[in-house]
């Protein structure tokens, strides 16, 4: 089978309902803390993609007990640090930055020697920024550079610390939390916002947690060697994979669409926050609670002007994986669209900023980025009528998703490389596409 997909129509237009695979973040949350839970463990519509598979992996090298089927899955936990595995295992994170960051903060007691390595894009990523605050606890670090291969050395005498997270980013709070988890005395963080899925499972766990929200960042206080009980699931769809329908739909006219039981997390809710501003409507309907997490279903209908925008810094941190689609939407606006302090995008799985842009070149969009920025001057009667492929983007599966929603949305002759990629985070994503009529050969 061949690795790229070929587009030469736009979508015609749709009226549908779609269901869309489980939350990322979420499934790979689940099954970690799952592993240190003192009692069996159930998920129901865990994601079955690269990133979870290499979750479920790294802790079955660990010792952990994990049934599998497409209906659920079962994690016997072994209880805080209860992992069992020789000495100098290695774990492969595959192309998953949260797995690689979260299970660092988990290993920080191991007693033997592990090894962390993952893919290509992966091994290009800072792991700096998790090994300066768990070395910390007194776990020893040997790193490429601050880069995978990483080797970790646990501590018997780990001690809690204070911690400043000022990136914004969830990877490296969540770390900071799970080595907490493990530590005797309370961890303080004060980090700057951003996703709060590992804070809500803690809380609905009953561990030992406090937040203290402010305006720009969160204390979060956790105190450690807390037994956990049975994490028993059901993920919600992630509003990440999500994300790439609402913007076609936004994009392609007459079309209206409803997605079921998404995650509405405040904390996630960037791309929702930035789409009204630009003028797409967007409504949430049967909205419930579900173990701390929001859950809606969404309706959005097709915009006939899209409006520019200056993007509020306020929301990058919710919105920082959806920025590609959100550039999208800005090429069709009416007029120039500004996005600031962005430099975490280019620590993505690939240097998305950076590569932001060149998809921007390539249909014919002007822009002008710096190491932060982008300033993209949108077209309302944006339409391509040439050939365009897309290669060479360290396999990035949202570069890959985003190219299809262009091709679909503005026309022109597509190839498009790396089709294999989806299965990273979203592998029912060409048949989602499929059932919305599309022409993909
Ligand atoms: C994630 C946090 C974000 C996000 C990633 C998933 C998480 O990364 O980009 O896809 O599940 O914690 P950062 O925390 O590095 O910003």
């Amino acid at each position: 089978m061949s690795n790229f997909v070929r587009i030469k129509k736009k979508v015609n237009r749709f009226n549908k309902s779609l269901s869309i695979d489980g939350d990322k973040s979420l499934s790979i949350r689940w099954a970690l803390l799952s592993s240190q839970s003192i009692k069996k463990c159930k998920s129901t519509n865990l994601l079955l993609s690269e990133d979870v598979y290499s979750t479920l992996n790294c802790l079955k090298k660990l010792g952990v007990k994990i049934k599998i089927s497409k209906r659920f899955c079962e994690i016997v936990g072994l209880g805080l640090n209860g992992f069992k595995y020789k000495n100098n295992s290695i774990l492969d994170a595959g192309n998953s930055g949260t797995l690689g960051r979260l299970i660092l903060g988990l290993l920080v007691h191991s007693k033997k020697k592990v090894k962390l390595k993952g893919d290509k894009s992966l091994s290009k990523r800072d792991f700096l920024r998790v090994i300066k605050p768990l070395e910390r606890f007194g776990a020893k670090f040997n790193s490429n550079f601050g880069k995978l291969p990483i080797k970790i050395q646990g501590t018997n005498f780990s001690k809690p610390i204070k911690y400043y997270e000022n990136k914004g980013s969830a990877q490296c709070k969540s770390a900071v939390m799970f080595a907490a988890l493990n530590t005797q005395g309370e961890t303080i963080i004060k980090a700057k916002k951003s996703r709060d899925h590992s804070e809500l499972l803690f809380k609905y766990l009953k561990l030992p947690i406090k937040v203290i929200k402010r305006k720009k960042y969160d204390i979060i206080k956790v105190r450690g060697k807390h037994k956990i009980p049975a994490l028993n699931y059901k993920i919600p769809s992630d509003i990440s994979s999500a994300a790439f329908f609402i913007v076609l739909t936004a994009l392609v006219k007459n079309s209206r669409l409803k997605i079921k039981n998404v995650n509405i997390n405040p904390s996630r809710m960037g791309i929702l926050y930035i789409l009204k501003l630009m003028g797409v409507k967007i409504s949430k309907i049967n909205i419930k609670n579900y173990k701390g997490e929001k859950i809606a279903d969404l309706v959005i209908k097709s915009t006939k002007k899209i409006k520019p925008i200056n993007c509020p810094i306020s929301l990058n941190s919710s919105a920082i994986d959806e920025f590609l689609l959100i550039f999208l939407v800005a090429a069709k606006a009416n007029g120039i669209s500004y996005f600031k302090n962005l430099s975490e995008l280019n620590q993505k799985e690939s240097p998305r900023l950076k590569w932001g842009s060149k998809i921007l070149n390539k249909i014919g969009v002007k822009n002008i980025i710096t190491k932060s920025s982008i300033k993209i001057y949108g077209n309302p009667n944006l339409r391509i009528d040439k050939k365009i492929i897309i290669k060479n983007f360290l396999k990035d599966h949202r570069v890959f998703m985003t190219s299809v929603i262009a091709a679909l949305s503005f026309g022109g002759e597509w190839q498009i490389f790396d089709k294999k990629s989806i299965d990273t985070s979203f592998p029912s994503f060409l048949k989602k596409v499929d059932q919305l009529g599309a022409n993909i050969e």
